[in-house]
């Protein structure tokens, strides 16, 4: 993952043509980002189905982006190990669903990946404030995990505030719902830097001109 101290736009695939991610990975990639979040549901912990390790493994032949996963799943200690023998270089679990998250991270760490601890619009910061500073990511959900297009959650956003206080500069503090050229310029004002895109990167159909238009909007270019 690149370190803390850019702004950094991640396409979410979850809006993109899942028959063809490589193609889709490739277009991202040549508009100059970094990162791509890959959203992994498992319709237990959310409403939703997506993709496992196998096809995250496929994927991982096809591009050497940083691949930024967030596992919308049940027990991800569980599972946490295959993905990261598929190719991602960050996994992001969810506090309300991790058993011991402190041996998680440590495990990631470990392994070779980067860690990243996520909360939902309902869960307040405090959840996350003693094993926020041992990660090296926390992402604010700025919608109720499971769908992409939905519409950005103000009140949610502005736990990103207390998030920066608390894990200061060097840690990455993501955006992930929502998240448009409209509301960039709020979530960058509170302190994120890691920008997640879904329906404002693959829902048009010039990827890397919308992806210019967040960074405007973020104003890095
Ligand atoms: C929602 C996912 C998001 C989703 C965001 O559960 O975690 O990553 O792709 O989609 P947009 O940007 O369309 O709100
Ligand atoms: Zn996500």
């Amino acid at each position: 993952m690149p370190k803390a101290g850019t702004v950094e736009v991640v396409p979410s695939i979850l809006s993109a043509d899942f028959a063809k991610l490589a193609d889709e990975l490739a277009q991202v990639k040549a508009a100059g980002v970094k990162m791509v979040h890959l959203d992994v549901m498992d319709g237990h912990f959310v409403p939703n189905i997506t993709i496992g390790p196998p096809v995250i493994a496929k994927l991982r032949q096809h591009s050497d982006l940083v691949f930024d996963s967030h596992l919308m799943i049940t027990a991800p200690e569980l599972y946490a190990e295959q993905f990261v023998e598929a190719g991602v270089n960050n996994i992001t679990f969810h506090i309300e669903a991790a058993k011991e998250p402190e041996k998680l991270i440590e495990n990631l760490h470990k392994w070779g990946c980067t860690a990243g601890v996520t909360l939902n619009p309902d869960t307040p910061v405090e959840a996350i404030r003693k094993i926020a500073p041992l990660c090296d990511m926390v992402l604010v959900m700025t919608v109720e995990p499971g769908f992409g297009a939905q519409e950005f959650m103000p009140e949610a956003a502005k736990k990103v505030i207390e998030v920066r206080k608390i894990v200061g500069p060097d840690i990455r503090v993501e955006v992930d719902g929502g998240i448009n050229p409209e509301t960039v310029p709020t979530v960058i004002r509170y302190g994120a830097d890691t920008l997640v895109a879904g329906n404002a990167v693959f829902g048009t159909g010039d990827r890397a001109a919308a992806i210019e238009a967040i960074r405007k909007a973020a104003g890095i270019s």
